[in-house]
């Protein structure tokens, strides 16, 4: 398999999709041109990476802080995945990925809403990878709405003080049910985590690359996971010489 060690593939893959603006530039195009190109990417990086056998994979395709950018691109990042996903809504759901949709709920149009939990309960029983797509995500708010549950379940007397353990927060996260985190990637050069899983990232390898996201194809992947495979995983012990 791509002179993959089949034996150390990541489980869980997450992608911080970064660099679709100065793609488009590059090419004196609008930012939203890299944008669309970035939307079919995530689609094809999704599709290799059940190819590979990859159990998860998270993109990050907008933040709790994107709302910031100018009106016009907000209303594309918003509206275009609506149009981009009912045009490949059969290919999707005659595949075999599972899709998610990870982040805050209440700033999504319902329209937007709708048609994810349509795609969600239609892939759900697919064996295939599970593949979320963060949307209006950030790790600020994960953590609060996380503590916020817990706070409310001391307060009702349904646990106590002790039972709050990294395990019970773990499971009061979006990613509650997912594979630990192996790996993350972030395109474009930049090097940083930008409010991106801050906790589900304790223990993963980081891999930095400078190619933009609409450019980091199935060769990239493979060599962000060789790359992976190369790194000595101790999560705090010492080196195994086995490996
Ligand atoms: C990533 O590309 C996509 C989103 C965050 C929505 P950018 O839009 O951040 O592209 P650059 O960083 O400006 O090149
Ligand atoms: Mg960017």
């Amino acid at each position: 398999m791509e002179n993959l060690d089949k034996n150390r593939m990541p489980r869980h893959i997450a992608i911080i999709c970064d660099g679709n603006g100065r793609w488009a530039k590059k090419r004196g195009m609008p930012r939203t041109y890299g944008h669309r190109k970035g939307g079919f990417n995530i689609r094809d990086i999704a599709r290799n990476c059940n190819e590979l056998g990859i159990e998860a994979v998270t993109f990050f395709c907008f933040s709790t802080e994107n709302w910031n950018r100018p009106k016009d691109e907000v209303n594309y990042l918003m509206t275009a995945p609506l149009k981009f996903i009912n045009r490949f809504y059969k290919d999707i759901v005659k595949g075999n990925g599972r899709l998610r949709l990870i982040g805050r709920k209440d700033r999504l149009s319902k329209e937007f809403l709708d048609l994810f939990k349509k795609l969600e309960d239609e892939t759900k029983d697919h064996t295939g990878v599970i593949v979320n797509l963060c949307v209006d995500y950030g790790s600020y708010d994960e953590i609060t709405t996380a503590v916020k549950k817990i706070a409310e379940m001391y307060k009702n007397d349904e646990i106590k003080l002790d039972d709050i353990t990294p395990k019970l927060i773990e499971n009061n996260l979006f990613t509650k049910d997912l594979p630990p985190l192996d790996l993350l990637i972030r395109t474009s050069g930049e090097v940083r985590i930008s409010n991106f899983l801050l906790w589900q990232l304790g223990y993963a390898e980081l891999y930095f690359t400078d190619v933009l996201w609409p450019d980091f194809n199935k060769k990239e992947l493979i060599k962000a996971i060789k790359d992976y495979q190369s790194r000595d995983r101790r999560f705090g012990g010492i080196k195994n010489d086995n490996k």
